[in-house]
């Protein structure tokens, strides 16, 4: 049987110098052989009109294609205004439509997320996680990763240096992956 692991990670931040990406990048100095971790930057996705779900932008189509091609999704939000952001929401909407289409059910998917505040986001991480439950995303539930004060546990240029961060990625990432093992059985 297929041991290897393609994960598709998704920051939920269009910012140049976006913490989150950097924890996706992060991610992958920590896999295991075996695994993959790329990255799907959202830039470029229009904004969802349902009017033209059904004669979808290259860039939705795409999108769509590297979500079914991976075997497990990883996302890290930041939060805005105790949510996730427009962009991310926009996304997971996007890749959903049309209705029996959608490319995300029945992925195996983890969350994490890195924010300037207190709480490393995990207000976002909370609302995100209530998508999985009307798209049938399998949500890996442990360790929370909540990167908080991001502009400490970054450094000067966008690597993170905070231990526990990266103890609790490599965690993630470990549950991930032996989850969608076992879902693939
Ligand atoms: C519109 C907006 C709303 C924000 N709201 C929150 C918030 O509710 N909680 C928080 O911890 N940080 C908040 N922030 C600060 C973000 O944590 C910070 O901008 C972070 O760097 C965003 O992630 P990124 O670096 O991946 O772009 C907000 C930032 C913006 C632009």
């Amino acid at each position: 049987m297929n041991d290897k692991v393609k994960i598709l990670g998704i920051a939920g931040s269009l910012r140049s110098a976006s913490y989150n990406r950097a924890a996706l990048v992060a991610a992958q100095g920590l896999l295991e052989d075996g695994v993959t971790l790329e990255l799907f930057d959202l830039e470029g996705l229009p904004l969802f009109n349902q009017d033209k779900e059904g004669q979808p932008e290259p860039r939705v189509v795409e999108f769509k294609k590297q979500i079914r091609d991976a075997d497990a999704i990883l996302f890290s939000t930041p939060e805005y205004n105790y949510s996730m952001p427009g962009v991310l929401k926009n996304a997971i909407d996007c890749a959903s439509r049309p209705y029996g289409d959608s490319a995300w059910r029945g992925k195996p998917v983890a969350v994490m997320g890195a924010s300037i505040g207190n709480f490393g986001s995990a207000r976002a991480q909370l609302h995100l996680r209530q998508c999985f439950v009307y798209l049938d995303m399998l949500p890996v539930n442990h360790p929370e990763v909540t990167i908080a004060h991001a502009g400490q546990a970054f450094d000067g240029e966008d690597r993170l240096v905070d231990d526990t961060s990266k103890a609790l990625i490599r965690e993630l990432l470990d549950n991930l992956v032996r989850w969608t093992r076992q879902m693939r059985k």
